[in-house]
């Protein structure tokens, strides 16, 4: 994905124990012709609840950002309350959803955000 056109990542690291320099969570997405799309993000579970997943998000939106993005579309299972949660409270707007996007018959939620007033 990073080797794709447009595609970036970000990475956090706790050098504190007990993780030692383990990566806490990434994200990775592309940024393309003034868009930009979020392709995952994760934070280990021991790591969640701590800001990390916010702290990364904010990251990937602000690089799709200097790389020239008006806006970035996410897609989210509609039952994953706190990646949902998490994109809401950042700003993001539901501006769709695709059927049965996912292999255990669940529609995905397509999500917006605006990265410029
Ligand atoms: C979604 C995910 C990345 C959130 O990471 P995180 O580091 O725990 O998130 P944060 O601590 O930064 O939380 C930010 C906000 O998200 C929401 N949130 C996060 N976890 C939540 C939970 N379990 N229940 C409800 N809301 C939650 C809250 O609004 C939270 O803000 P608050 O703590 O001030 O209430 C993490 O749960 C994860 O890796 N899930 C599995 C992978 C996944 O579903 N990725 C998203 C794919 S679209």
């Amino acid at each position: 994905m990073l080797d794709a056109a447009g595609g970036f990542g970000v990475l956090a690291l706790d050098g504190a124990p007990p993780f030692g320099e383990e990566p806490l969570g990434f994200g990775l997405a592309r940024a393309m012709a003034g868009e930009a799309e979020l392709l995952t993000l994760a934070v280990r579970p021991a790591a969640q609840r701590r800001g990390i997943g916010r702290a990364l998000f904010g990251a990937l939106a602000g690089q799709a950002k200097t790389f020239g993005a008006d806006m970035l579309f996410l897609e989210v299972a509609e039952g994953n309350l706190a990646a949902h949660r998490l994109y809401t409270t950042a700003g993001a707007m539901e501006v769709g959803r695709r059927r049965r996007y996912y292999t255990d018959g669940s529609d995905a939620l397509v999500l917006r955000l605006a990265l410029r007033p």
